[in-house]
């Protein structure tokens, strides 16, 4: 039978965004060597990132999203370092290939490994299994706004930050959160926002999230408000299967849920353009983590989980599922990093995931 090839530019960006880009790449080839000539994939790597910046003043080439537009998919690192204002490197990388490649929705599994400690009480990988599914296009992340508006100079700046919230914006990711509900064992959603305070934008979120539930009426449903759903998070776990909801708030809820995990380096998410009408883009959650870049030191856990979403996305379910079997096992014979407890390397925990799928 002939090989399929996957076409991936690889974007490692800045800090350990390199080094778990590297850890990806080489247990996504372990797994096509072992495929038996079913599938390849043909890496291109792009240096874009601070480094590139400080060489030519941009994040990525002007043409950038034109050299990407092709591939099958996009793997990415984490963009960020102290020498680039955060707001330039994330607007002028990351938030750029996610909102013109129209990478709406932004999927990311919060998984408790055997083996490593949850800081809460009660809670491993038999109970806890939620998904965070993200708005990735509008919401509190549009870009509206602007500075300088009482033109009144320093001391009396006034900045506006808008969220926009659209209908069509609204529907397609609670649509897609019922979906994914729908093929897990718990089918329940659970969409949050912060309605009583925003009345506008994330009233017209409530509004929709009802009007879509009643298409699903064997879908469990509940709206709670942000701030009881980081309690929640906390509290009552086990009552959570997949979380919608806006940008800044689905972007604050899984880092809580992924460091109830264990730690940030373990989370996946796969930023996700549905209609495949662009390329869909996996990638750590976690930053660039420049306190512990370049030491080895980097958890490359959530960069597999990017890779296992990925083939997933590539309609390669059982090699994901082995993929997350790996890390798993590897986990559990204490094979682990500094983050969670452990003293190896990423490149150990690399070579104990391949060796794994062996
Ligand atoms: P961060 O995620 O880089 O680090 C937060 C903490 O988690 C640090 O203590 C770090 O050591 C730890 N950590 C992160 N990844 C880890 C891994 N793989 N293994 C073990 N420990 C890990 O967030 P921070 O410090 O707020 O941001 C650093 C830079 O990253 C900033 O420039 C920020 O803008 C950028 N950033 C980029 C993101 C992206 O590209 N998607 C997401 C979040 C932040
Ligand atoms: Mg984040």
């Amino acid at each position: 039978p002939a090989t399929r090839t996957f076409r991936i530019a690889a974007i490692p960006a800045d800090g350990v965004g390199e080094e778990v880009v590297a850890a990806g790449r080489t247990v996504l080839d372990a797994l096509a060597a072992g495929s038996g000539g079913a599938f390849a994939f043909d890496w291109t790597e792009f240096p874009w990132g601070c480094g590139y910046y400080a060489e030519t003043g941009r994040m990525m080439p002007a043409d950038g999203l034109e050299q990407l537009r092709d591939f099958d998919a996009l793997y990415f690192g984490a963009v960020g370092w102290p020498s680039v204002p955060d707001h330039i490197s994330l607007w002028g990388l990351r938030l750029n290939i996610c909102q013109n490649f129209d990478q709406w929705a932004n999927v990311r599994p919060v998984r408790f490994h055997p083996g490593i400690t949850s800081p809460l009480r009660k809670a491993d990988h038999t109970e806890l299994d939620w998904v965070v599914v993200r708005e990735n296009s509008e919401g509190e992340y549009a870009g509206l706004g602007g500075r300088n508006l009482s033109g009144r100079g320093p001391g009396n700046e006034v900045a506006l930050q808008t969220a926009l919230f659209t209908e069509h914006g609204c529907e397609r990711i609670i649509r897609f959160a019922f979906d994914l509900a729908r093929q897990r064992p718990r089918k329940k959603v659970s969409s949050v926002t912060k309605s009583n305070a925003q009345q506008y934008g994330m009233v017209l979120w409530d509004e929709v999230f009802e009007r879509v539930a009643a298409d699903y009426p064997d879908v469990e449903t509940e709206s709670v408000l942000v701030d009881a759903m980081a309690a929640k998070f906390v509290l009552k776990p086990e009552d959570l299967s997949v979380v919608v909801a806006s940008n800044l708030n689905a972007d604050i809820l899984s880092d809580l849920g992924s460091a109830l995990a264990g730690s940030l380096g373990l989370a996946a998410s796969a930023n996700l353009n549905p209609e495949r009408r662009f390329p869909s883009m996996f990638e750590p959650v976690h930053g660039s983590a420049p306190d512990i870049a370049g030491q080895g030191l980097a958890n490359p856990a959530g960069a597999l989980g990017s890779a296992a979403l990925m083939l997933d996305h590539f309609g390669l379910p059982a090699e994901a599922t082995r993929l997350r079997d790996a890390i798993d096992a590897t986990a559990a014979a204490g094979i682990r990093t500094p983050d969670v407890g452990g003293t190896a390397k990423t490149t150990e925990i690399t070579d104990a995931v391949v060796a794994e799928l062996g």
